[in-house]
């Protein structure tokens, strides 16, 4: 099966502008002084950045490359909430920023889009504020971010949504709207370095799910399908050996992932993730898994499920031959020849990734497909659902 690469240049021209290469990094102040509104000089710079940020090995490099700017460095530890949403917004706040520049993983961008975007507010953000905010559509108007992802996978630099985590009730809130997209991304594959092996397979995970339901969604278009289909085309090389963690990635798997990870995270910008991240979100509040290891559970049982689509019980209104086709379309991008041989790949991986045993999920099974089911993007998914068939779903072990 030929494997196809889409040209990077037809699919990244639209926003956010993207940098792409070793040693990019460097620009970040430029690019911060760039989408600022701000005349002001020294730059005020709010960075935002994860707990692991000073264990990275280039992390003064960073900071050095900001220097210019009257830098206030903010910690998002962990998944974001309304709390550490409403204080980062505050911290901006009081920092007076002309800009976010947020370095890290997908917590830390997310964290930091949503900060930007409510920053602006007439009141100070609170938890409840920001809960809030997440029921109608984002203000127009917030900072503008520079996102530099330092891991693969998330594609959170390039989405107009942010996954903000409301523990106390046990659910996922989406704060949502064009505030909420970067104005730059910085992909550079030299600031993967120093990420542990684990954390890289759970990335690769998120990114095998979001190019997959990228592609599929009831809402993609012709520009979501190639992108998930080049985001694949990159991502075949990481099933073709059994993935070990304790390798490091080299310069050519950190680009290639970081690229993908791009790639799926427009695709979803444009169509929206499915079933799988809705069935993620139960799965990471109830019983713990990382996102990626969340979306990766069940990845392979979905992709069947969904390849086995016909018109009879399609959601998507043009019909199952359309879902089918843009399946066919990843799986040959990917290498794979068709879907239960790329399911088979995926299960493998995720098997020989070192990430923790799945608990089992039987017992609880008919709560998290009944949860999953309440995230509107299980409507995205291109076949129809319900309890009993996503209890099934869940239940049912690989072939
Ligand atoms: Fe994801």
């Amino acid at each position: 099966m030929s494997v196809v690469h889409v040209p990077v240049d037809t699919l990244l021209t639209e926003s956010p502008r993207t940098l792409i290469g070793a040693g990019r990094a460097a620009a970040v102040a430029k690019e911060a002084e760039t989408v600022s509104q701000s005349a002001s000089r020294p730059l005020r710079v709010l960075l935002v950045v994860g707990a692991g940020f000073s264990r990275r090995p280039w992390h003064t490099a960073v900071v050095g490359a900001l220097r210019p700017a009257r830098l206030h460095v903010a910690v998002q530890p962990g998944m974001p909430t309304p709390a550490s949403v409403a204080r980062l917004a505050g911290e901006a706040r009081d920092h007076r920023a002309d800009v976010v520049v947020a370095v890290g993983g997908g917590s830390v961008l997310d964290g930091a889009k949503a900060a930007a975007a409510l920053s602006y507010e007439p009141a100070d953000p609170t938890c409840a504020s920001v809960a809030g905010a997440c029921d109608e559509p984002a203000p127009a108007t917030g900072l503008p971010v520079v996102a530099v992802p330092t891991t693969p996978g998330t594609g959170a630099e390039a989405t107009p949504f942010a996954t903000i985590w409301d523990v106390d009730r046990g659910r996922k809130l989406s704060l949502r709207g064009g505030s909420v997209l970067p104005s730059v991304a910085i992909l550079d594959p030299d600031l993967l370095l120093g990420l542990p092996g684990t954390r890289f397979a759970c990335s690769l995970l998120d990114t095998f799910a979001q190019a997959l339901e990228g592609a599929w969604s009831t809402r993609a278009d012709d520009r979501a399908e190639a992108l998930g289909a080049a985001a694949w085309a990159r991502l075949s090389r990481f099933l073709d050996r059994p993935y070990r963690s304790a390798e490091a990635p080299d310069a050519s798997e950190r680009r290639a992932a970081l690229l993908a990870g791009h790639y799926a995270g427009r695709a979803i910008a444009v169509a929206g993730t499915t079933v799988c991240h809705a069935l993620s979100y139960p799965l990471t509040l109830r019983h713990g898994l990382d996102h990626g290891h969340a979306c990766g559970v069940t990845l392979g049982r979905v992709l069947r499920y969904n390849a086995a689509v016909e018109d009879g019980d399609c959601a998507d209104a043009r019909g199952a031959a359309r879902v089918r086709a843009a399946i066919a379309r990843v799986t040959d991008a990917a290498g794979a020849g068709d879907a239960p041989t790329l399911a088979r790949r995926i299960e493998s991986f995720l098997a020989s990734s070192g990430l923790p045993p799945v608990p089992d999920l039987r017992p609880d099974a008919a709560r998290v497909a009944a949860e999953a089911l309440s995230y509107d993007r299980a409507g995205n998914n291109p076949r129809r659902l319900s309890i009993e068939s996503l209890t099934r779903l869940l239940t049912t072990t690989a072939p």
